[in-house]
C-alpha cells in the first residue's frame, strides 16, 4: 500500500468499545442463541474467542464471577476424555448429554464417533490457562499418546484420530500443545515439517493441504508451527529466502483498500483474516509491511454498536471475530507514536505463536510447560 493510503486513512481513532466487547464475550459465555445451534460441537473452541477477547480485554475477573469461573474450569476437565486413542478434550457433550459426565471420567470409553479432537483439546488448554487453573489434572502420557493417533503417515495431522480431514489445522493445533506441555514425544517432527513444505503455494503461503490455494488462516497454522518448531524465534530456519519474499508480497497483496486483509486473491476484507495475515507478517518478521493505520480503521468500523467485532462493517458481530479483532490489535499496536489514537487501543502484547496474550503464554510456562514428565 502507499503512503498516501496511510495518509489518507489519517491516524484519529476513537474510543475502542472495550466495555461493550467484554459484555459481548460475557454474553457469549453465557449461552448462544438458538440459532447458533451448529456450534454446539466446538464450545470449548467458542470458548476460547469470548474468553481470550475478556483476557486481552483485562476483565476475566471483574467482568465475571468466581463461581462461574469454577463451574468453566469443571465444565472444561469434564471434556477431558480417555480411550483407546489416548486422551484429549471434546467440543461439548453432544454426543452423551450433559448428565452423563462425570468428572474426571477417565477410565471410561469414548465411543469410536466421539472421540476427542486436536482442536478442542488446543483451546481448552488456553482456557484453562486463561482461567489459572493448575493443570494438575492433565493426563500427559494420554494426551501424547492421542497427538501421536492424529498423525497421518504423510505427516499430516487429523483433528480426530478416525479418519476425516488431515490438513495444516490440526498439525498446527499438535504442534501447539506439544510445545506447550514441553513435550514433543507425540509428533514425528520432520515428517511434520516436510508436510508443511508440501503445502507452500506458488503464490506465496500456504495451501491447507498439498498443492492447494494460499489461504491467510492456513499460512498462520503453517508459520506458527515453524516458529514452535524452531530453536530461534525466527521462522526462517525452515522457509528459503525466497519463499519467505513471495509469501510477504503475497501477503501484502490481500491487504484491501479499505484496510483490512482478505483470506485468498480476489475475496473481500474479514476482521479474521487481519488476524491470520497480520500475525504471519508478524511471525515472518515483517509487521511493517502491513498498514497498520488502514488495518486499524477498518477494525473500527468493524465494531458493533452495542458490543462486538463484526467479520465486516455493518455485519452481525460473534464471539470469533470479537477475538480476532482485539488480538490483531494486540500485535499491531497502534497507539505507539500516533498521538490522535486514543489510549484505549493500546492492549497488552501477544504470544504470536501460541494465541493468546503474553501473560498467559507466562502461566502457561509456569504451570503446563516447566511439568514436562511429570
Ligand atoms: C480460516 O477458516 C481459518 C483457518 C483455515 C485457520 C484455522 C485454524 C485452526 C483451526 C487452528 C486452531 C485455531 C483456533 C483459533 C481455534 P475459514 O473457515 O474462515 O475459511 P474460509 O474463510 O475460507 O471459509
Ligand atoms: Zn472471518
Amino acid at each position: 500500500m502507499s503512503t498516501q493510503a496511510t495518509d489518507s486513512f489519517g491516524l484519529s481513532l476513537k474510543q475502542l468499545g472495550k466495555k461493550g466487547h467484554s459484555g459481548h464475550s460475557v454474553r457469549c459465555m453465557q449461552g448462544l442463541p438458538s440459532s447458533q445451534v451448529e456450534a454446539d460441537t466446538s464450545r470449548m473452541a467458542i470458548g476460547f474467542y469470548a474468553l481470550g477477547s475478556l483476557d486481552i480485554l483485562g476483565t476475566v475477573n471483574t467482568s465475571t464471577t468466581d463461581v462461574d469461573r469454577q463451574s468453566w474450569i469443571d465444565w472444561i476437565w469434564e471434556q477431558q476424555s480417555s480411550g483407546v486413542y489416548g486422551t484429549g478434550f471434546k467440543g461439548s457433550p453432544y454426543m452423551i448429554g450433559e448428565q452423563d459426565v462425570k468428572p474426571l471420567q477417565l477410565a471410561a470409553d469414548y465411543s469410536e464417533f466421539d472421540t476427542p479432537s486436536l482442536i478442542m483439546t488446543y483451546t481448552a488448554l488456553l482456557n484453562l490457562a486463561i482461567l489459572r487453573d493448575d493443570f494438575t489434572r492433565l493426563e500427559r502420557p494420554g494426551l501424547i499418546k492421542f497427538i501421536k493417533a492424529c498423525q497421518r503417515e504423510d505427516g499430516s495431522f487429523g483433528a480426530l484420530p478416525s479418519g476425516g480431514e488431515a490438513d495444516l489445522r490440526p498439525l498446527y493445533c499438535a504442534f501447539a500443545i506439544s510445545s506447550m506441555i514441553n513435550d514433543w514425544s507425540g509428533v514425528d517432527i520432520d515428517k511434520a515439517i516436510a508436510y508443511i513444505r508440501t503445502c507452500e503455494s506458488y503464490e506465496g503461503g500456504y495451501g491447507q493441504t498439498p498443492y492447494g490455494e494460499a489461504l491467510g488462516g492456513t499460512t498462520y497454522c503453517a508459520l506458527a508451527s515453524l516458529a514452535l518448531a524452531s530453536k530461534s524465534p525466527s521462522v526462517t530456519e525452515h522457509i528459503s529466502a525466497q519463499h519467505r519474499a513471495t509469501t510477504i508480497r503475497w501477503l501484502s497483496s490481500i491487504q484491501q483498500t479499505e484496510g483490512g486483509f482478505s483470506g485468498r486473491t480476489n475475496k473481500i476484507a474479514d476482521t479474521c483474516y487481519c488476524f491470520w495475515c497480520g500475525a504471519s507478517l508478524e511471525l515472518l518478521g515483517a509487521p511493517d509491511v502491513a498498514n497498520e493505520a488502514a488495518l486499524a480503521s477498518f477494525l473500527e468500523k468493524c465494531q458493533f454498536q452495542w458490543g462486538g467485532i463484526c467479520k465486516a462493517p455493518e455485519t452481525q458481530p460473534d464471539p470469533y471475530h470479537t477475538y480476532m479483532g482485539l488480538a490483531t490489535l494486540s500485535i499491531y499496536n497502534i497507539t505507539k507514536g500516533n498521538a490522535g489514537v486514543d489510549p484505549s487501543w493500546n492492549l497488552p502484547s501477544l504470544h504470536v505463536s501460541w494465541n493468546v496474550t503474553d501473560e498467559t503464554a507466562e502461566w502457561i510456562r509456569k504451570h503446563l510447560s516447566s511439568k514436562a514428565g511429570q
